[in-house]
């Protein structure tokens, strides 16, 4: 499949009703998306007939750009049931069979039990900006945990030097394959004055030797 065609698809997938704030719950944009999908399966061949990971998956945009390029089985975790409800819905939309949903909290997983269960973990964590810092690393921290090759993840660009250094010490291997991405917040939150907030995003690869 084209990258154009894998966005057009993916432009098609319902996106978050409601969005609660608490949750950071602000959907990676089709484009994203699709370069970060296509790029993991061109440049890495870590998605096609791989069990892949998708942490904090929300209502499924990267799940399902991985089903679309044939990965095994794609499974979905997040903490809340609407998103999880959406996230079934685009799947049984696009009669896709190679994904799975669990509900949980992910900063909260009994880790033995997911050890190197996964070949390949993708996602775009809460930013943990707000109330919830740090939670960005938290995520991080548990899909290490979970990837047997990689975790492909998005960060705001402004903590890469404090990612970098956290890589380090765990002893993994990062690097930026996309970096300073325009990630584009949109308006749905009552603090937000403006129509939209642009950050700057890194698209980033870890990888476990
Ligand atoms: C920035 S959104 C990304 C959503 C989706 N992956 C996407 O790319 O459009 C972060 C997601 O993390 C979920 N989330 C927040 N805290 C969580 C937690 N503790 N455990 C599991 N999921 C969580 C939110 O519900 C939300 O769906």
């Amino acid at each position: 499949m084209k990258l154009k065609e894998l966005e057009s698809c993916l432009q098609q997938v319902d996106a978050f009703e409601e969005p609660k704030l608490f949750l950071e719950q602000y959907p990676t944009s089709p484009h994203i998306a699709a370069c970060m999908i296509y790029t993991i399966h061109n440049t890495f061949d870590d998605i096609e007939n791989k069990l892949v990971a998708d942490l904090g998956c929300g209502c499924g945009v990267l799940s399902i750009g991985a089903a679309m390029l044939d990965a095994g089985l794609c499974v979905g975790f997040d903490i809340d049931d609407d998103a999880l409800a959406t996230f079934k819905m685009n799947t049984e939309e696009l009669e896709l069979t190679n994904t799975d949903i669990i509900q949980c909290d992910v900063c909260n997983l009994e880790p033995a039990a997911l050890t190197k269960r996964f070949d390949t973990v993708i996602m775009n964590p809460p930013f943990g900006t707000k109330h919830n810092k740090g939670m960005d690393m938290l995520f991080l921290k548990t899909a290490l945990n979970m990837a047997r090759t990689s975790v492909y993840s998005l960060h705001k660009t402004a903590t890469r030097e404090h990612i970098q250094k956290k890589a380090s010490d765990w002893k993994v291997k990062m690097e930026v394959v996309a970096a300073e991405l325009r990630y584009d917040l949109p308006a749905s939150y009552k603090f937000h004055k403006k129509k939209s907030v642009d950050i700057e995003v890194d698209f980033m690869r870890f990888s476990i030797s």
